[in-house]
Formats: C-alpha cells, sequence, structure tokens
C-alpha cells in the first residue's frame, strides 16, 4: 500500500482538493505536511488521513524533512512526496535525498526550478530555446545584448508568477533595472516575438502518455505590462490541431532532457507545464517547463475538455503510476478580470448580466468581482470565469463576451 505525504501549506479550497483526491484513492495511505493545525483539515476528509504534521514553513528543506521522517517513523515508509506548488518543488527535493524517497531529486529539480541551467539542458540536447545568459554584473548584460541586440528580456533565474520579469528595449530601460551581482544574478533572453502556448503532458516513468495544450491571449508578458488587459487562456476542441501536434516531438525531447538519468524512475511520472513559443515562420522554442499542475485555471479547463477530473487524476498518476487518457470531447477557456485605473480597491464592477447573457450555456463557473475588494497582487486578477463549448470558435466567442462587458475600475 503505497504511502503518499502531501505538503498542503494551508488548508484552503484548492489544496484541499488535492487532498481529497488523495484520500480517496484506493489502496494509498495519506499523509499530510501543512503550517496549518490538524484542526483546519476539512472533517470530512479528517478520517482519511493517516498522519499530520505542522511545520512554521512548508518551503524550508530542513523543517520538511524533519517532518516528514517523524511521518516515516510513526505512520511508515513514505513512497511518494507530493505537492502541487511551484515553490515546494526544491524544498520537496531536499526532503527526497536527505530521507531516500523515490521521486525528483535536487539534481533533476534544478533543471526545471533553475532558467538558466534549464536552458542549458536544452540547448545541449539541440531543444530549440531563445539565447540567454546568467548575468552576474552591468556588463555582461551589455556584452550579451552586444550579441543579440535590444530588445531582451529580463528575469529572475528562480522565477514565478512572471515576477520581476521585464522588457529591455534601450540603454535607459537598461539603466533603469538594478545590476545584478555575482551572488544575484538575472537571466537575461533575447526577446522572442511570438505566440505563447502550453503544453501539457503526462508522463509515466519517462514516456509521455498523453499531452493537451492552451493558447495564451495576450501573452503574460503583455499582461504584465499592461495590468488593466483582461486576458484569456484557451483550450481548443481539437486534440489534433498541428499548431501543438507539430510541437510533441520538442516537448518529448525537452522533457527527456531535463529529467535526465532519473526519466525512468518515479521521478519522470509526472504532469508538466511548458510553455512554448512559435513564432511567425513556424519555428517553435521552448521557453520554460515546471513539474506541477499548472496554474491559470488550466487545470479545470483540462477536466472540461476531457471530461474528467484531473486532480484525481494527478493524483492517481502520482500515488499508483497510472493514467487513464481520455479524447478530449470540448473546448474549454478562462477569462481573468482586472480593473482599470489607479487605486487599491475595486470602485465599480459592470457589465456582468450582460457578460453572462451572452455567454450563454457556456458558462461553467465565475468568480465575481466585489466591490470593495482589494487590487490583486499577481497576475490572476480579482475574478475570473470558466468556460466550455463544444467547438473552439463558440468557446472565442464566449470568452470575448466575459472579457469584452465586464468592466472594473479601481479607487
Ligand atoms: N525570451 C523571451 N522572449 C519574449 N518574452 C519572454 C521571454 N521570456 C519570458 N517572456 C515573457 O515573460 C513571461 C514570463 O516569463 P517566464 O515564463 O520565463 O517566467 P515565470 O516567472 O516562470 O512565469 P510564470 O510563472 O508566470 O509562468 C512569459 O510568459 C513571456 O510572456
Ligand atoms: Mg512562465
Amino acid at each position: 500500500m503505497p504511502h503518499v505525504v502531501f505538503i498542503a501549506p494551508r488548508f484552503l479550497e484548492n489544496t484541499n482538493r488535492y487532498v481529497r483526491a488523495f484520500a480517496a484513492l484506493d489502496g494509498v495511505t495519506l499523509s499530510v505536511v501543512s503550517a496549518d493545525p490538524a484542526e483546519a483539515i476539512p472533517a470530512a476528509i479528517r478520517p482519511y488521513i493517516g498522519g499530520h504534521f505542522g511545520v512554521a514553513n512548508c518551503l524550508d528543506g530542513t523543517q520538511l524533512t524533519r517532518a516528514v521522517r517523524a511521518i516515516a517513523s510513526s505512520v511508515g515508509r513514505v513512497d511518494r512526496l507530493a505537492g502541487a506548488l511551484e515553490q515546494l518543488q526544491m524544498p520537496m527535493a531536499e526532503v527526497r535525498d536527505a530521507l531516500e524517497i523515490e521521486g525528483l531529486s535536487t539534481a533533476i529539480a534544478r533543471n526545471f526550478r533553475d532558467k538558466d541551467r534549464m536552458k542549458e539542458v536544452l540547448r545541449a540536447r539541440g531543444v530549440p530555446v531563445a539565447r540567454s545568459t546568467l548575468a552576474r554584473s552591468r556588463d555582461e548584460i551589455v556584452a550579451f545584448i552586444e550579441q543579440v541586440g535590444f530588445p531582451v528580456i529580463v528575469k529572475p533565474q528562480a522565477g514565478l508568477g512572471s515576477r520581476a520579469t521585464f522588457r529591455v528595449e534601450t540603454p535607459d530601460d537598461l539603466a533603469a533595472i538594478a545590476s545584478p551581482t555575482k551572488t544575484s544574478p538575472i537571466q537575461v533572453e533575447e526577446f522572442v516575438r511570438a505566440r505563447e502556448h502550453t503544453c501539457e503532458t503526462v508522463t509515466i516513468r519517462g514516456t509521455p502518455v498523453w499531452r493537451s495544450g492552451t493558447r495564451y491571449f495576450p501573452s503574460p508578458l503583455e499582461v504584465l505590462e499592461a495590468p488593466w488587459i483582461q486576458y484569456c487562456v484557451l483550450l481548443p476542441r481539437e486534440a489534433d490541431d498541428a499548431t501543438w501536434t507539430r510541437f510533441h516531438p520538442t516537448n518529448g525531447d525537452a522533457l527527456s532532457a531535463l529529467f535526465g538519468d532519473q526519466a525512468r524512475t518515479a521521478a519522470g511520472t509526472a504532469l508538466t507545464h511548458m510553455e512554448w513559443f512559435l513564432r511567425e515562420d513556424g519555428t517553435a522554442l521552448v521557453n520554460e517547463v515546471g513539474v506541477r499542475p499548472p496554474g491559470v485555471q488550466i487545470m479545470p479547463l483540462m477536466s472540461i475538455g476531457h471530461g474528467t477530473d484531473m486532480i484525481a487524476d494527478w493524483c492517481r498518476l502520482i500515488a499508483l503510476d497510472q493514467f487513464t487518457p481520455k479524447p478530449r470531447t470540448m473546448a474549454a477557456g478562462s477569462a481573468f478580470f482586472r480593473g482599470q485605473g489607479a487605486g487599491s480597491r475595486i470602485a465599480s464592477v459592470t457589465g456582468i448580466e450582460r457578460a453572462i447573457e451572452q455567454a450563454g450555456d457556456s458558462l461553467v463557473e465565475m468568480r465575481t468581482p466585489k466591490v470593495g475588494q482589494p487590487r490583486a497582487e499577481g497576475y490572476e486578477g480579482e475574478g475570473f470565469a470558466i468556460i466550455k463549448h463544444a467547438t473552439t470558435e463558440g468557446a472565442k466567442l464566449a470568452l470575448r463576451a466575459l472579457i469584452e462587458n465586464i468592466q472594473i475600475r479601481y479607487h
């Protein structure tokens, strides 16, 4: 009976979905590590949890190791250590290394978390990526720009959520960014003009068994640069659309390069989220890959598109190395609502009724922004909606109805 330890930093809505799905698996013992006390575990699932261990900080590898060691000695040998957040990837790998738990080691986790190393590994295997460098001084940025020209993108070496990611177009832009140092280098990349897509892949011990993909409208960078843009993610109806399928061999090469000599082990049983660029001339470049369930509502989009519950499927995959591919039957999309103007709170929300009316039967779920709600920090905005449609075109129209009608203003 496999014993899974799931890291649930707080027992919040989304995390609880994973806890519930692991708990529901027949023949699996579930323990959880959390910064929340055991009392915060939803009552309905408490009986299914073998062990709970509290830590002050789930992102601290040393604390996690102590917790997982304690679980191992009280509940039993740990077979899998899982967590859904990007920030957990390195600390979890530290625990696996320390306690000899099968799965992603720190050496391989770094291929996914360190953007410079990721690009080096991909390049070495002939996977197309943007030219890049890890700059340790302003001079190194200047030297890189002399090679590739303006514009360039600068971002943190271990970024997430597009934080501190900027387009540098002129020497003035360059002067405005903080100088990197030996101890805090920054990732600098050639600017790729392209459409941005994702490729979600299920691999079992390194072999891809299922793929899905979405498109971002517009790119996360544009979303970042224009905080008022309400953006969408679209999962098309056609699973065989050549835009995505042509990328599959590159996706396979990239994953095999990144999983490296751990591909055929439990580390290679994963759902990965790859972001990739498609240029006007038809060429594709890999941007980055996460070994975790994707954000921006891509999990529910995949569930709707394939008539399944992707969270339950992911938990089964991780715990038992099992996955049943399901065919695409629907197009799906998510729209993110973001406000206009200055200010820190929502002053008004308009157009909701009209958006709902126009989206019609396509609307699956809407988290409506509320007046008085504080301005959101990340790019996920103050609210979102999820839609489905029998056709890709219908899904696009429904998304458009949402973002064109709903208007949020801050004050
Ligand atoms: N080389 C590049 N050329 C053009 N745009 C880029 C490049 N690198 C990054 N971007 C833009 O910046 C966004 C964020 O970059 P990236 O995905 O590497 O960082 P991240 O912080 O891991 O993002 P997230 O967690 O939001 O996926 C990309 O989605 C893309 O829009
Ligand atoms: Mg990204």
